[in-house]
């Protein structure tokens, strides 16, 4: 019956191209999908019906013992057992349902397979950094298709919360301890990905996409994405380390006012520190990724986290020739 309300609902006439969308929930682009969207629904339409059966039943009673002449009030029945036994016993068999395919989830979304491919989630104030097994790092979360993918999450400051509702997967990230998400997507495309746990300012800008790739697509992109340094011209190179180092959640190109001082003609000029005034040089960019708090402009807050040993000398060094081109 659950799997027939599943289908029934996630098909309301054929109207959503996307497989398993519905009026209420995205797409469902994972193996775990159909499963939680079962739960979901069985919930869902437990709670119509019985809302639907109380309410009719109450406005019934209303209408039919309403106070008239001829119908007053009087106390002739005290106690019924089978009455009691059946508005007992049904709803603990729903709730051990409920319990059951709740509890089976739960089990899956903890369990990771065995042949996982393995990624490293980093959460920061306020971007997501994701490392692959070669060391290669990138704000968005490349995978192949088909193939189950475990993500380690670990935070550099505050909890996040790593949320892509096409998968149904939504799982803190907590500093000091690491936790686990798993995924197997079942189709290849872009979902959206959250950050779904308020962590101050940026919140609501710490997004970013899942990729995931058609089989052996993926290996050829991270390979690429890889050598992006060696291969590309190193202003080119710096903006894509903009990009995905999560420079751009809080440091503008076009010279509006963010979280942080924009980038437009910042190589180059005097800033205004709080410990006095300071040519944006080529130590000052440096400086400024790895002791973010160390010196701080005017009218900004010490938030950026450092990147000390989480970025590679060649990143800064193209980054730099990115700044120089932002005049
Ligand atoms: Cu990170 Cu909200």
């Amino acid at each position: 019956m659950i799997a027939l309300l599943g289908k029934l609902f996630s098909h309301p006439l054929g109207q959503f191209a996307a497989k398993g969308k519905t009026f209420l929930l995205p797409a469902e682009k994972s193996t775990l999908a159909p499963g939680i969207d079962a739960l979901f629904y069985f919930c869902y339409w437990i709670s119509i019906f019985f809302f639907l059966l109380i309410l009719g039943l109450l406005v019934g009673f209303l209408v039919k013992y309403r106070r008239r002449p001829g119908h007053e009030a009087q106390e002739t029945i005290h106690h019924s057992t089978p009455l009691e036994l059946v508005w007992s016993v049904i709803p603990l068999i729903l709730m051990i349902a409920i319990f059951v395919m709740g509890f089976r989830g739960f089990l899956d979304l903890h369990t990771p397979p065995d042949n996982c491919y393995e990624i490293q989630a980093n959460g920061q104030k306020w971007s997501w950094t994701f490392t692959y097994p070669n060391g290669y790092s990138d704000s968005e979360l490349h995978a192949p298709v088909d193939v189950p993918v475990k993500l380690t999450l670990s935070s550099q400051d505050v909890i996040h919360s790593l949320y892509v509702p096409d998968f149904r997967i939504k799982r803190d990230v907590v500093p000091g301890r690491y936790t686990i998400a798993w995924f197997q997507a079942t189709e290849s495309g872009e979902s959206p990905l959250y950050c779904a746990e308020y962590c101050g300012t940026g919140h609501s800008e710490m997004n970013t996409k899942v990729v995931i790739h058609e089989p052996g697509e993926f290996e050829k992109w991270l390979e690429k994405a890889s050598d992006f340094i060696k291969t590309m011209p190193p202003e080119e190179a710096g903006k894509l380390v903009y990009q995905k180092r999560g420079c751009a959640q809080c440091h503008s190109i076009d010279g509006s006012p963010g979280i942080a001082p924009t980038f437009k003609g910042l190589f180059g000029k005097q800033e205004h520190l709080q410990s006095g005034t300071r040519t944006v040089d080529e130590n000052y960019v440096r400086e400024s990724i790895l002791q973010p708090t160390a010196e701080v402009v005017v009218g900004f807050d010490p938030v950026m986290p450092t990147f000390q040993g989480r970025i590679k000398d060649p990143e800064i060094e193209v980054l730099i020739s990115y700044l120089k081109t932002l005049k």
